[in-house]
Protein backbone atom coordinates (compact mmCIF):
# COMPACT_ATOMS: atom_id res chain seq x y z
CA UNK A 1 0.00 0.00 0.00
CA UNK A 2 1.15 3.20 -0.75
CA UNK A 3 2.22 6.00 1.95
CA UNK A 4 3.31 9.98 1.39
CA UNK A 5 6.05 11.53 3.04
CA UNK A 6 6.09 15.09 3.49
CA UNK A 7 8.91 16.84 4.51
CA UNK A 8 6.48 20.05 5.90
CA UNK A 9 7.86 23.45 6.50
CA UNK A 10 7.81 24.60 2.93
CA UNK A 11 6.28 27.56 1.71
CA UNK A 12 4.32 27.25 -1.45
CA UNK A 13 4.41 29.51 -4.49
CA UNK A 14 2.97 29.01 -8.17
CA UNK A 15 -0.34 27.61 -9.58
CA UNK A 16 -2.16 24.48 -9.22
CA UNK A 17 -4.85 23.43 -11.57
CA UNK A 18 -7.99 21.70 -9.88
CA UNK A 19 -9.34 18.77 -11.59
CA UNK A 20 -13.23 18.14 -12.89
CA UNK A 21 -15.39 17.54 -9.76
CA UNK A 22 -15.73 13.78 -8.61
CA UNK A 23 -18.97 14.89 -6.91
CA UNK A 24 -20.39 16.16 -10.28
CA UNK A 25 -18.74 13.36 -12.34
CA UNK A 26 -20.31 10.38 -10.67
CA UNK A 27 -23.78 11.39 -10.72
CA UNK A 28 -23.31 12.78 -14.50
CA UNK A 29 -21.37 9.51 -15.75
CA UNK A 30 -24.75 7.57 -13.75
CA UNK A 31 -27.28 9.46 -15.95
CA UNK A 32 -26.08 8.16 -18.81
CA UNK A 33 -27.85 5.24 -18.17
CA UNK A 34 -31.28 7.41 -18.66
CA UNK A 35 -30.03 7.15 -22.84
CA UNK A 36 -29.37 4.64 -25.00
CA UNK A 37 -27.60 6.78 -27.35
CA UNK A 38 -23.61 7.93 -26.55
CA UNK A 39 -22.95 10.94 -24.26
CA UNK A 40 -19.32 12.28 -23.78
CA UNK A 41 -18.17 13.51 -20.42
CA UNK A 42 -15.43 15.65 -20.35
CA UNK A 43 -13.47 17.46 -17.35
CA UNK A 44 -13.61 14.03 -15.97
CA UNK A 45 -10.84 13.18 -12.72
CA UNK A 46 -10.40 9.71 -14.31
CA UNK A 47 -7.33 9.09 -12.03
CA UNK A 48 -9.82 8.80 -9.09
CA UNK A 49 -10.41 5.32 -7.63
CA UNK A 50 -14.60 6.45 -7.55
CA UNK A 51 -14.23 7.35 -11.13
CA UNK A 52 -12.72 4.23 -12.24
CA UNK A 53 -15.60 2.16 -9.98
CA UNK A 54 -18.54 4.29 -11.39
CA UNK A 55 -16.70 3.07 -14.79
CA UNK A 56 -16.74 -0.77 -13.69
CA UNK A 57 -21.05 0.10 -12.50
CA UNK A 58 -21.57 0.94 -15.80
CA UNK A 59 -19.87 -1.54 -17.64
CA UNK A 60 -21.77 -4.53 -15.14
CA UNK A 61 -24.97 -2.83 -15.72
CA UNK A 62 -24.51 -3.05 -19.89
CA UNK A 63 -22.91 -0.02 -21.12
CA UNK A 64 -19.47 0.42 -23.04
CA UNK A 65 -17.11 3.11 -21.59
CA UNK A 66 -14.07 4.34 -23.14
CA UNK A 67 -11.88 6.56 -21.40
CA UNK A 68 -9.66 8.94 -22.52
CA UNK A 69 -7.35 11.15 -20.87
CA UNK A 70 -10.02 13.11 -19.04
CA UNK A 71 -13.02 12.44 -21.26
CA UNK A 72 -15.64 9.30 -21.03
CA UNK A 73 -17.43 8.10 -23.79
CA UNK A 74 -20.36 5.92 -22.59
CA UNK A 75 -22.64 4.08 -25.72
CA UNK A 76 -25.16 1.24 -25.34
CA UNK A 77 -24.45 -2.15 -26.15
CA UNK A 78 -28.21 -3.59 -26.05
CA UNK A 79 -30.09 -3.65 -23.08
CA UNK A 80 -29.23 -2.87 -19.51
CA UNK A 81 -29.29 -4.86 -16.33
CA UNK A 82 -31.28 -3.73 -13.67
CA UNK A 83 -29.50 -4.90 -10.17
CA UNK A 84 -26.30 -3.25 -9.04
CA UNK A 85 -23.96 -5.46 -8.18
CA UNK A 86 -22.77 -5.62 -4.09
CA UNK A 87 -18.72 -5.54 -4.20
CA UNK A 88 -19.24 -2.07 -6.55
CA UNK A 89 -22.28 -0.74 -4.04
CA UNK A 90 -20.09 -1.88 -1.09
CA UNK A 91 -16.63 0.67 -2.80
CA UNK A 92 -18.84 3.49 -3.72
CA UNK A 93 -22.08 4.20 -1.88
CA UNK A 94 -23.16 6.34 -4.86
CA UNK A 95 -23.71 3.57 -6.77
CA UNK A 96 -26.96 3.59 -5.40
CA UNK A 97 -27.30 6.66 -7.65
CA UNK A 98 -28.54 4.24 -10.16
CA UNK A 99 -31.64 3.02 -8.89
CA UNK A 100 -33.20 6.62 -10.31
CA UNK A 101 -32.57 6.19 -13.59
CA UNK A 102 -33.03 2.63 -13.70
CA UNK A 103 -36.40 2.62 -11.76
CA UNK A 104 -37.85 5.48 -14.18
CA UNK A 105 -36.68 3.83 -17.17
CA UNK A 106 -37.37 0.12 -16.78
CA UNK A 107 -39.82 -0.10 -14.01
CA UNK A 108 -37.73 -2.54 -11.96
CA UNK A 109 -34.74 -1.96 -9.60
CA UNK A 110 -32.21 -3.85 -7.02
CA UNK A 111 -29.52 -2.90 -5.29
CA UNK A 112 -28.05 -3.76 -2.24
CA UNK A 113 -28.35 -1.26 0.83
CA UNK A 114 -24.76 0.64 1.34
CA UNK A 115 -23.68 0.03 4.71
CA UNK A 116 -22.17 2.53 6.71
CA UNK A 117 -19.21 4.15 6.69
CA UNK A 118 -16.12 6.23 8.75
CA UNK A 119 -17.63 9.26 8.95
CA UNK A 120 -21.43 7.72 9.54
CA UNK A 121 -24.60 5.29 9.49
CA UNK A 122 -25.75 6.72 6.06
CA UNK A 123 -29.07 5.77 5.28
CA UNK A 124 -30.72 6.03 2.10
CA UNK A 125 -34.38 6.60 3.68
CA UNK A 126 -34.72 10.09 1.93
CA UNK A 127 -33.87 8.47 -1.53
CA UNK A 128 -36.42 5.72 -1.10
CA UNK A 129 -39.68 8.22 0.36
CA UNK A 130 -39.03 9.92 -3.55
CA UNK A 131 -39.27 6.63 -5.53
CA UNK A 132 -42.49 5.80 -3.03
CA UNK A 133 -43.91 9.31 -3.26
CA UNK A 134 -43.45 9.23 -6.86
CA UNK A 135 -45.43 5.44 -7.12
CA UNK A 136 -42.77 2.82 -6.37
CA UNK A 137 -43.06 0.07 -4.68
CA UNK A 138 -40.28 -1.20 -1.99
CA UNK A 139 -39.28 -4.54 -0.95
CA UNK A 140 -35.94 -5.68 1.11
CA UNK A 141 -34.87 -9.17 0.44
CA UNK A 142 -31.66 -10.38 1.47
CA UNK A 143 -29.61 -6.93 2.07
CA UNK A 144 -31.26 -5.26 -0.94
CA UNK A 145 -33.55 -2.93 -1.79
CA UNK A 146 -35.98 -3.59 -5.15
CA UNK A 147 -38.26 -1.10 -6.04
CA UNK A 148 -40.83 -1.27 -8.62
CA UNK A 149 -43.07 0.83 -10.23
CA UNK A 150 -44.73 -0.07 -13.68
CA UNK A 151 -44.52 3.64 -14.36
CA UNK A 152 -42.97 6.11 -12.20
CA UNK A 153 -45.66 9.39 -11.41
CA UNK A 154 -44.46 12.66 -11.53
CA UNK A 155 -45.63 15.02 -8.70
CA UNK A 156 -44.43 16.90 -5.91
CA UNK A 157 -41.85 15.32 -3.59
CA UNK A 158 -40.82 17.46 -0.27
CA UNK A 159 -37.58 15.95 0.83
CA UNK A 160 -37.31 15.93 5.02
CA UNK A 161 -33.03 17.17 4.92
CA UNK A 162 -32.24 18.59 1.72
CA UNK A 163 -29.78 14.82 0.98
CA UNK A 164 -27.25 15.64 -2.06
CA UNK A 165 -27.45 11.77 -3.40
CA UNK A 166 -30.96 11.87 -2.79
CA UNK A 167 -31.88 15.02 -4.44
CA UNK A 168 -29.89 13.75 -7.46
CA UNK A 169 -31.50 10.37 -7.65
CA UNK A 170 -34.92 11.84 -7.67
CA UNK A 171 -33.73 14.62 -10.36
CA UNK A 172 -32.51 11.28 -12.24
CA UNK A 173 -35.88 9.84 -11.89
CA UNK A 174 -38.03 12.17 -12.53
CA UNK A 175 -35.69 13.07 -16.23
CA UNK A 176 -37.28 10.02 -17.39
CA UNK A 177 -40.70 10.19 -16.11
CA UNK A 178 -43.58 12.15 -18.09
CA UNK A 179 -44.76 15.44 -16.65
CA UNK A 180 -43.09 17.88 -13.88
CA UNK A 181 -41.42 16.60 -10.84
CA UNK A 182 -40.85 19.23 -8.18
CA UNK A 183 -38.21 18.31 -5.80
CA UNK A 184 -38.78 21.31 -2.64
CA UNK A 185 -36.44 20.74 -0.21
CA UNK A 186 -33.92 20.13 -2.44
CA UNK A 187 -29.70 20.02 -2.01
CA UNK A 188 -28.33 23.16 -3.60
CA UNK A 189 -24.91 22.40 -3.88
CA UNK A 190 -23.05 23.08 -7.14
CA UNK A 191 -22.85 19.65 -8.26
CA UNK A 192 -26.44 19.33 -8.33
CA UNK A 193 -26.49 22.42 -10.45
CA UNK A 194 -24.26 20.39 -12.95
CA UNK A 195 -26.44 17.54 -12.96
CA UNK A 196 -29.24 19.75 -13.83
CA UNK A 197 -27.17 21.25 -16.94
CA UNK A 198 -26.88 17.64 -17.91
CA UNK A 199 -30.16 16.54 -17.61
CA UNK A 200 -31.38 19.42 -19.67
CA UNK A 201 -28.23 18.21 -22.56
CA UNK A 202 -30.49 14.87 -22.91
CA UNK A 203 -33.81 16.78 -23.06
CA UNK A 204 -35.13 17.06 -19.98
CA UNK A 205 -36.53 20.26 -18.74
CA UNK A 206 -34.51 21.40 -15.58
CA UNK A 207 -34.87 24.57 -13.53
CA UNK A 208 -34.16 25.68 -10.18
CA UNK A 209 -30.95 23.26 -9.96
CA UNK A 210 -28.60 25.03 -7.35
CA UNK A 211 -31.95 26.75 -5.32
CA UNK A 212 -34.28 24.70 -2.72
CA UNK A 213 -36.79 23.76 -5.51
CA UNK A 214 -35.91 22.00 -8.31
CA UNK A 215 -38.21 21.56 -11.07
CA UNK A 216 -37.95 18.38 -13.65
CA UNK A 217 -40.42 18.31 -16.74
CA UNK A 218 -39.44 14.74 -17.81
CA UNK A 219 -40.08 12.70 -21.01
CA UNK A 220 -39.29 8.76 -21.61
CA UNK A 221 -36.95 9.06 -24.25
CA UNK A 222 -33.82 10.97 -23.65
CA UNK A 223 -30.84 11.78 -26.09
CA UNK A 224 -27.28 11.76 -26.43
CA UNK A 225 -25.28 14.39 -24.94
CA UNK A 226 -21.86 16.04 -24.67
CA UNK A 227 -20.97 17.67 -21.33
CA UNK A 228 -17.82 19.35 -19.32
CA UNK A 229 -18.13 18.57 -15.67
CA UNK A 230 -17.87 21.53 -13.60
CA UNK A 231 -14.33 22.44 -11.20
CA UNK A 232 -14.09 20.47 -8.00
CA UNK A 233 -14.44 23.08 -5.55
CA UNK A 234 -13.61 20.92 -2.72
CA UNK A 235 -10.42 20.56 -4.01
CA UNK A 236 -9.92 23.92 -4.73
CA UNK A 237 -10.57 24.77 -1.45
CA UNK A 238 -8.25 22.48 -0.11
CA UNK A 239 -5.30 23.66 -1.42
CA UNK A 240 -6.58 27.42 -0.54
CA UNK A 241 -6.57 26.10 3.12
CA UNK A 242 -3.45 24.08 2.67
CA UNK A 243 -1.36 27.19 1.21
CA UNK A 244 -3.07 29.19 4.62
CA UNK A 245 -1.69 26.39 6.89
CA UNK A 246 1.81 26.24 4.90
CA UNK A 247 1.78 29.80 3.97
CA UNK A 248 2.74 31.44 1.19
CA UNK A 249 0.86 32.52 -2.06
CA UNK A 250 -0.80 30.01 -4.76
CA UNK A 251 -2.97 30.73 -7.61
CA UNK A 252 -6.18 27.80 -8.04
CA UNK A 253 -6.55 27.62 -11.44
CA UNK A 254 -9.71 26.23 -12.44
CA UNK A 255 -11.99 27.21 -9.40
CA UNK A 256 -14.98 29.45 -9.03
CA UNK A 257 -14.99 31.86 -6.35
CA UNK A 258 -18.97 31.82 -6.16
CA UNK A 259 -18.65 28.07 -5.36
CA UNK A 260 -16.69 28.70 -2.15
CA UNK A 261 -18.03 31.46 -0.27
CA UNK A 262 -18.40 30.53 3.05
CA UNK A 263 -14.75 28.77 2.65
CA UNK A 264 -13.34 31.95 1.53
CA UNK A 265 -15.01 34.32 3.99
CA UNK A 266 -13.59 31.97 7.03
CA UNK A 267 -9.86 32.36 5.19
CA UNK A 268 -10.34 36.29 5.24
CA UNK A 269 -11.33 36.42 8.74
CA UNK A 270 -8.50 33.65 9.65
CA UNK A 271 -6.10 36.62 8.11
CA UNK A 272 -5.81 35.61 4.35
CA UNK A 273 -5.45 37.40 1.17
CA UNK A 274 -7.87 36.58 -1.43
CA UNK A 275 -8.51 37.23 -4.77
CA UNK A 276 -10.61 35.51 -7.58
CA UNK A 277 -11.27 36.20 -11.05
CA UNK A 278 -13.59 34.06 -13.81
CA UNK A 279 -11.87 30.58 -13.30
CA UNK A 280 -9.31 31.77 -10.55
CA UNK A 281 -9.11 31.95 -6.97
CA UNK A 282 -5.81 33.47 -5.53
CA UNK A 283 -4.49 33.00 -1.56
CA UNK A 284 -1.44 34.37 0.03
CA UNK A 285 -0.67 34.34 3.65
CA UNK A 286 2.36 34.91 6.06
CA UNK A 287 1.21 34.64 9.44
CA UNK A 288 -0.42 32.32 11.90
CA UNK A 289 -4.47 32.32 10.84
CA UNK A 290 -6.89 33.71 13.93
CA UNK A 291 -9.47 31.48 15.30
CA UNK A 292 -11.92 31.20 13.20
CA UNK A 293 -15.06 29.13 14.45
CA UNK A 294 -17.18 26.97 12.15
CA UNK A 295 -20.26 25.25 11.70
CA UNK A 296 -20.98 23.01 8.53
CA UNK A 297 -24.59 23.09 6.83
CA UNK A 298 -25.39 21.98 3.60
CA UNK A 299 -24.54 24.31 0.17
CA UNK A 300 -24.05 27.62 1.04
CA UNK A 301 -22.94 26.85 4.42
CA UNK A 302 -19.44 25.98 5.16
CA UNK A 303 -18.82 22.20 3.65
CA UNK A 304 -19.23 19.30 5.79
CA UNK A 305 -16.04 18.36 3.37
CA UNK A 306 -13.74 20.79 4.50
CA UNK A 307 -14.45 20.49 7.90
CA UNK A 308 -11.48 18.67 8.38
CA UNK A 309 -9.11 20.11 5.96
CA UNK A 310 -10.19 23.49 8.20
CA UNK A 311 -9.54 21.68 11.67
CA UNK A 312 -6.15 21.29 10.85
CA UNK A 313 -5.62 24.75 10.23
CA UNK A 314 -6.89 25.65 13.10
CA UNK A 315 -4.43 23.77 14.83
CA UNK A 316 -1.93 26.56 14.04
CA UNK A 317 -4.40 29.59 15.21
CA UNK A 318 -3.38 31.78 17.64
CA UNK A 319 -6.57 30.97 19.96
CA UNK A 320 -9.01 28.40 20.50
CA UNK A 321 -12.19 27.84 17.78
CA UNK A 322 -14.98 25.77 17.70
CA UNK A 323 -15.35 23.39 15.13
CA UNK A 324 -19.29 22.25 14.44
CA UNK A 325 -20.24 19.54 12.64
CA UNK A 326 -23.94 19.13 11.81
CA UNK A 327 -24.35 16.92 8.43
CA UNK A 328 -22.64 13.72 9.38
CA UNK A 329 -22.65 12.33 12.91
CA UNK A 330 -18.82 10.88 13.41
CA UNK A 331 -16.71 13.01 11.29
CA UNK A 332 -13.92 13.91 14.09
CA UNK A 333 -11.63 11.11 13.33
CA UNK A 334 -8.72 13.36 12.34
CA UNK A 335 -9.05 14.61 15.69
CA UNK A 336 -6.89 12.08 17.12
CA UNK A 337 -4.02 11.72 14.06
CA UNK A 338 -3.44 15.63 14.23
CA UNK A 339 -2.87 15.37 18.07
CA UNK A 340 -0.42 12.88 17.56
CA UNK A 341 1.58 15.96 15.63
CA UNK A 342 1.05 18.12 18.65
CA UNK A 343 -2.52 19.59 17.67
CA UNK A 344 -4.09 20.38 20.72
CA UNK A 345 -7.88 19.27 19.83
CA UNK A 346 -11.36 18.29 22.74
CA UNK A 347 -13.99 16.53 21.15
CA UNK A 348 -17.07 16.62 22.61
CA UNK A 349 -19.88 15.30 20.54
CA UNK A 350 -20.84 17.05 17.34
CA UNK A 351 -18.38 20.03 18.50
CA UNK A 352 -14.72 20.07 18.66
CA UNK A 353 -12.54 23.22 20.74
CA UNK A 354 -9.28 23.38 18.98
CA UNK A 355 -6.47 25.14 21.16
CA UNK A 356 -3.74 26.78 18.65
CA UNK A 357 -0.67 25.46 18.49
CA UNK A 358 2.48 27.71 17.20
CA UNK A 359 3.86 24.43 15.34
CA UNK A 360 2.88 21.03 14.86
CA UNK A 361 5.54 18.41 14.38
CA UNK A 362 5.72 16.07 11.63
CA UNK A 363 4.76 12.29 12.84
CA UNK A 364 3.94 8.96 11.47
CA UNK A 365 -0.29 8.75 10.43
CA UNK A 366 -2.77 7.16 9.15
CA UNK A 367 -5.70 8.41 6.64
CA UNK A 368 -8.81 7.16 8.33
CA UNK A 369 -11.14 8.46 5.49
CA UNK A 370 -11.13 10.83 2.60
CA UNK A 371 -10.90 14.39 4.12
CA UNK A 372 -9.28 12.83 7.31
CA UNK A 373 -6.59 12.22 4.81
CA UNK A 374 -6.63 16.10 2.99
CA UNK A 375 -6.40 17.39 6.60
CA UNK A 376 -3.08 15.10 7.55
CA UNK A 377 -1.80 16.06 4.57
CA UNK A 378 -2.70 19.92 5.11
CA UNK A 379 -0.98 19.66 8.78
CA UNK A 380 1.82 17.52 7.29
CA UNK A 381 2.70 20.65 4.90
CA UNK A 382 2.90 22.91 7.64
CA UNK A 383 4.45 20.58 10.20
CA UNK A 384 8.33 20.72 11.21
CA UNK A 385 9.59 17.83 9.96
CA UNK A 386 8.72 14.72 8.52
CA UNK A 387 5.06 13.28 8.51
CA UNK A 388 4.19 9.69 6.56
CA UNK A 389 0.42 8.86 5.77
CA UNK A 390 -0.55 5.77 5.08
CA UNK A 391 -3.50 4.25 4.13
CA UNK A 392 -2.99 7.05 1.12
CA UNK A 393 -6.23 5.03 -0.66
CA UNK A 394 -8.81 7.17 0.79
CA UNK A 395 -6.89 10.40 -0.41
CA UNK A 396 -6.88 8.68 -3.80
CA UNK A 397 -10.57 8.74 -3.57
CA UNK A 398 -11.09 12.22 -4.02
CA UNK A 399 -7.56 13.95 -5.38
CA UNK A 400 -6.38 13.41 -8.40
CA UNK A 401 -2.18 13.17 -8.50
CA UNK A 402 -2.04 15.11 -5.33
CA UNK A 403 1.72 14.93 -4.70
CA UNK A 404 2.71 15.91 -8.53
CA UNK A 405 -0.25 19.06 -8.05
CA UNK A 406 1.50 19.86 -4.53
CA UNK A 407 5.08 19.48 -5.62
CA UNK A 408 4.39 22.23 -8.31
CA UNK A 409 4.04 24.84 -5.71
CA UNK A 410 6.97 23.76 -4.11
CA UNK A 411 5.77 21.25 -1.45
CA UNK A 412 8.22 18.16 0.07
CA UNK A 413 5.49 15.54 -0.96
CA UNK A 414 6.80 12.17 -1.86
CA UNK A 415 4.78 8.43 -2.66
CA UNK A 416 6.36 5.43 -1.18
CA UNK A 417 5.21 2.33 -2.65
C1 LIG B 1 -22.50 13.94 -0.83
C2 LIG B 1 -21.05 14.00 -1.21
C3 LIG B 1 -20.16 14.02 0.03
C4 LIG B 1 -20.59 15.13 0.98
C5 LIG B 1 -22.08 15.06 1.25
C6 LIG B 1 -22.59 16.24 2.07
C7 LIG B 1 -21.07 12.78 -3.32
C8 LIG B 1 -20.68 11.57 -4.08
N1 LIG B 1 -20.74 12.82 -2.03
O1 LIG B 1 -22.72 12.71 -0.15
O2 LIG B 1 -18.81 14.23 -0.39
O3 LIG B 1 -19.89 15.00 2.21
O4 LIG B 1 -22.81 15.05 0.01
O5 LIG B 1 -22.24 17.44 1.47
O6 LIG B 1 -21.63 13.72 -3.87
N2 LIG B 1 -29.02 11.15 4.92
C9 LIG B 1 -30.06 10.44 5.46
N3 LIG B 1 -30.90 9.75 4.61
C10 LIG B 1 -30.74 9.76 3.25
C11 LIG B 1 -29.65 10.48 2.71
C12 LIG B 1 -28.80 11.17 3.55
O7 LIG B 1 -30.24 10.44 6.68
O8 LIG B 1 -31.53 9.12 2.56
C13 LIG B 1 -28.07 11.87 5.80
C14 LIG B 1 -26.65 11.28 5.72
O9 LIG B 1 -26.52 10.17 6.57
C15 LIG B 1 -25.81 12.46 6.13
C16 LIG B 1 -26.58 13.65 5.57
O10 LIG B 1 -27.91 13.20 5.35
O11 LIG B 1 -25.71 12.55 7.53
C17 LIG B 1 -26.01 14.21 4.26
O12 LIG B 1 -26.00 13.20 3.28
P1 LIG B 1 -26.11 13.49 1.72
O13 LIG B 1 -26.32 14.95 1.49
O14 LIG B 1 -27.07 12.54 1.13
O15 LIG B 1 -24.64 13.12 1.26
P2 LIG B 1 -24.18 12.16 0.08
O16 LIG B 1 -25.01 12.42 -1.12
O17 LIG B 1 -24.08 10.78 0.59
Amino acid sequence: MDRLVIEGGKRLAGSIQVSGAKNAALPILIATLLTDEPCVVENCPTGLRDIRTTVRLLESLGKKVTVDGAAVRVESTGSLKTQAPYDIVQQMRASVLAAGPLLARFGLVRVPIPGGCAIGLRPIDIHLKGFEAMGARRIADQGDIIMSAPRLTAGVLRLRFPSVGATENLMMAAAATPGRTTIKNAAREPEIEDLGRFLSKLGAKVSGAGSATVVVEGKVKLSGARHKVVADRIEAGTFLIATAAARGKVRVLGAEAAHLEAVIAALRKAGAKIGSGRGWIEISMDRRPKPVAVKTAPHPGFPTDLQAPWMALMTLATGFTKVRETVFENRFMHAAELARMGAQIAVSGSAAVVAGVEQLSGAPSMASDLRAGAALLIAALAAKGRTTIQRVYHIDRGYEAVERKLARVGARVERVK
